[in-house]
């Protein structure tokens, strides 16, 4: 079996990132060279200040701190490290399509299909080739057909290697995976370079929990385990409407089924609806799959997770503006948190900006906090709905830094992300600062009913009458 020791990998993101430099951690004997063709990216990356690495992920800067100009490197002469390596992974973006056949469904594989060229204009020696972007089922064999036509006598081996880190806790995800997923042709070179690959997790991971496939199960155990998991939040989430009107409270539901072990604890928390790079992106993908495939009904199963979770948004929003005696022009709303999830500052599809957009709809005077999220990115967000113009989404809406400052006068407070340090707010002190009656409507659960009703606050808690 081939002993890897130069890697390189294509796309220095929330994935590419993060990964590599766990393999790097892990790895001592294996040189890894993440490139990107964002020069600011890569300058972020290489900075001095640890603090402006380009994402934020509990763990990751000490990592970067470790190994850095040791045996990780980041860098733009993306030829160089394809030339060097006898490993490449693919990590770049796979956004929906926002033009032509299956616009707002499809994965655009664009950046994909530009790698693949790439690799096969560089390479003079023998290649494995991993997928780990996240790809539509069936993709491999459109890589392979690239690099076979383009690749000038040089073998390349493909592999299917998903990865299923969380943002917020990538770290941990890597170092403690449930799982690692590795398909491959099955063939003797395929085996051997599955193999190659393994032995790379086997650094750090029990063998056990390294999966073999073909390589469309591979890619499609992805789409499929994204879909699960956003299946149960949407679940849950319907629910907690049921529970608004019934006076049952989801909280002891997800407790009461979560007991059963078939079903299980995890991914059953209410909130006001999930967000990130990738549920809605993979699920749109699964359903334009199984309807290109004629299976209209499988499509539309797995598109009303997405129909129930643009649900949950809106009806968050709606409770808001008619709980404000349905009018709420003019009025200081504060929404605490803007991420998608806590511990990170992706912003991607957050529910924050849906329930931003609706209040600014309504004319009200938005002013977020988030602790780790920039101005800049936050009308970047608001900018791409294009529902108003630039300099009207800067008009209704500033972001502030002081999360206390800003709630005197204010007429309600929405938290949208579960940071833990709105835990421990000076609740008393906001509640004296605000106008009466004050309202907190609590999109993440996170704090207790009884403690803010007795302080005198109107307080809503999604799932709870
Ligand atoms: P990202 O947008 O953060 O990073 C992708 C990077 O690829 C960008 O920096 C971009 O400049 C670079 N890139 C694009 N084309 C390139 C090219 N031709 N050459 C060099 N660099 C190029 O994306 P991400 O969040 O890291 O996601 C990457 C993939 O991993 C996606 O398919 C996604 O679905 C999947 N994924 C993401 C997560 C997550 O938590 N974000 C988790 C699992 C899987
Ligand atoms: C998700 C998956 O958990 C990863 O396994 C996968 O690799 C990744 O997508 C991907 O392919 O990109 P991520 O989106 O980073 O990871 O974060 P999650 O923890 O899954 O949360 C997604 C959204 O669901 C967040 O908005 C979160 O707040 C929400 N959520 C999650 C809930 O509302 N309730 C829950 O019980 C769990």
């Amino acid at each position: 079996m081939q002993k890897i020791t130069k890697i390189c990998c294509i796309g220095a993101g929330y994935v590419g990132g993060p990964t590599m430099s766990v393999i790097a951690n892990k790895c001592p004997h294996i040189q890894v060279t993440v490139v990107d063709i964002n020069q600011d990216r890569i300058d972020q990356w290489n900075t001095e200040d640890l603090d402006q690495l380009p994402i934020y992920e509990p763990g990751l800067k000490e990592i970067v701190a470790e190994n850095r100009g040791k045996n990780l490197f980041f860098s733009t002469e993306v030829d160089r490290a394809i030339d060097e390596a006898q490993m490449i992974f693919i990590s770049v973006n796979t956004p929906t399509k926002t033009y032509g056949k299956g616009k707002g469904q499809a994965a655009d594989l664009k950046f994909v299909e530009l790698c693949a060229r790439n690799i096969a204009k560089v390479s003079k020696t023998d290649k494995i080739v991993v997928e780990k972007s996240t790809l539509p089922v069936r993709t491999a064999q459109a890589i392979q057909n690239i690099l076979d036509n383009t690749g000038d006598g040089v073998h390349f081996e493909i592999l299917s290697n998903p990865e299923f880190l969380a943002e917020g806790t990538a770290i941990d995800d890597l170092i403690n995976a449930d799982r690692v997923l590795i398909g491959g042709n099955e063939t003797p070179s395929g085996q051997a370079a599955k193999d190659a690959l393994s032995a790379i997790y086997e650094n750090w991971l029990p063998k056990e929990r390294i999966l073999q496939t073909n390589i469309w199960s591979s890619e499609l155990s992805k789409l499929v385990a994204n879909a699960f998991l956003a299946q149960r939040v949407s679940s849950i989430n319907s629910i907690s409407a049921l529970c608004e009107k019934t006076d049952a409270n989801i909280q002891e539901i997800s407790r009461a089924i979560g007991f059963d072990s078939r079903i299980g604890p995890k991914f059953l928390n209410a909130s006001v609806g999930f967000g990130g790079s990738c549920f809605q992106k993979d699920i749109l993908n699964l359903v334009y799959i199984a309807r290109s495939f004629g299976l209209q009904e499988v499509a539309d199963y797995w598109e009303q997770v997405i129909i129930m979770n643009d649900y949950q948004k809106s009806r968050f929003a709606e409770h808001i503006i008619s709980t404000l005696y349905n009018t709420i022009s003019g009025k200081k709303i504060i929404l605490y948190g803007w991420a998608f999830k806590k511990d990170t500052n992706d912003t991607r599809e957050s529910a924050a900006i849906h329930v931003a957009n609706a209040l600014m709809e309504e004319h009200a005077e938005v002013i977020v906090y988030d602790p780790k999220v920039t101005e800049s990115r936050i009308y970047q967000d608001l900018d791409y709905l294009e529902t108003r113009s630039p300099e009207e989404n800067r008009r209704l809406l500033t972001v502030a830094k002081n999360p206390m400052e800003i709630t005197t006068d204010a007429h309600a407070i929405a938290i949208l992300t579960e940071w833990d340090e709105f835990k421990d707010y000076h609740w008393e002190k906001i509640y004296a600062q605000m106008l009466k009656p004050a309202f907190v409507f609590d999109g993440r659960r996170l704090l207790e009913t009884d403690t803010m009703k007795a302080i005198g606050f109107n307080y809503y808690k999604i799932g709870q009458s």
